[in-house]
């Protein structure tokens, strides 16, 4: 069930020069109603009300907290829509369109058999909280491994920790181990069952194609361009091996198995 809801701007906060966190609520003014049930890895479509920006933006879900009635949006600043909405105040409402997509898949309790590791680059960090947040209340003990640039771009670590075993790496060194996520020994050497990535492509495909070499079962969130969010405009397909798919309905999550990436 997809909903259209005006929400209330409860906080912006801005990380650093990039990226800010918008915190959202449902806006008591209106006809009362609650967050609808929201699974990890789907997103919202966000009317900008940008001048120049008409489509709706897609942003992962970052976090809920179903008991303060709270939605996190994790956004980086890249053109009119993103820094209309890092403009945006406490007296200020959103309307979304949610919860769109699919979800990642995971089982409902902890076991031997499952030893999952989330991997975010970027702002594809985003989806992975909620995803850490959904595992702990299964049991599940997940590993994240956050990727960026610098260590100023490695954002929301200590929300991960309460979640999370956290690994870090950084491009310059400043943060964790040098290099790319998958120069990570986590990656590279851990024994690891499934592995979620979201991030640049690249980022993805090389955590994919590691994967894929060690028979790791591993799931992206692909962030094609899109415009509808909901299969109507078809902007945003993915040549997958099961033919053309809409990633804003068939995704944004996709076992590898499933793409043409090897
Ligand atoms: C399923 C999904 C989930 C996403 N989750 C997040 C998230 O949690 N946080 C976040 O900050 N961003 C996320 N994005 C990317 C975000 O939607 C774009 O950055 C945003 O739409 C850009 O809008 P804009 O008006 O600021 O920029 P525009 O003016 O539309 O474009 C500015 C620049 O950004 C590039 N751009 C536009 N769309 C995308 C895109 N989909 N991916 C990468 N670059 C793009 C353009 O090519 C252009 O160079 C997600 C995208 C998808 C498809
Ligand atoms: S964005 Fe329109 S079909 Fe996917």
């Amino acid at each position: 069930m997809k909903y259209n809801h005006r929400l209330q701007v409860v906080a912006n906060k801005e990380l650093n020069d990039s990226y800010f966190l918008l915190t959202l609520a449902p806006f008591s003014q209106e006809a009362a109603f609650s967050l609808p049930e929201i699974l990890p890895g789907q997103f919202v479509q966000v009317l900008t009300e940008a001048s120049g920006a008409f489509l709706r933006r897609p942003i992962s879900v970052c976090d809920v907290d179903y008991a303060r009635q709270q939605l996190l949006l994790l956004v980086q600043k890249v053109g009119k829509g993103t820094h209309a909405l890092a403009h945006l105040t406490t007296s200020d409402t959103v309307d979304l369109l949610y919860p769109l997509g699919n979800g990642f898949t995971f089982p409902n309790q902890s076991s031997e058999a499952y030893r999952p590791l989330l991997v975010g680059g970027g702002v594809g960090t985003a989806p992975m909280l909620y995803l850490a947040r959904c595992m702990r209340a299964r049991g599940i003990e997940p590993n994240v491994l956050l990727g960026a640039r610098t260590a100023d771009l490695i954002v929301m670590r200590d929300h991960f920790e309460e979640f999370a075993h956290l690994h870090v790496t950084t491009e310059d060194g400043s943060m964790g181990v040098k290099g790319f996520v998958t120069d990570h020994p986590a990656l590279r050497e851990g024994a690891y069952t499934h592995i979620y990535v979201c991030g640049p492509k690249a980022m993805m495909v090389a955590v994919a194609s590691l994967a894929h070499k060690r028979a790791i079962s591993c799931e992206v969130s692909l962030e094609n361009t899109m415009a509808c969010g909901i299969g109507a405009c078809l902007c945003c397909v993915e040549n997958t091996k099961e033919g053309n798919l809409c990633v804003c309905t068939e995704g944004p999550v996709f076992n590898i198995d499933r793409l043409q990436w090897f």
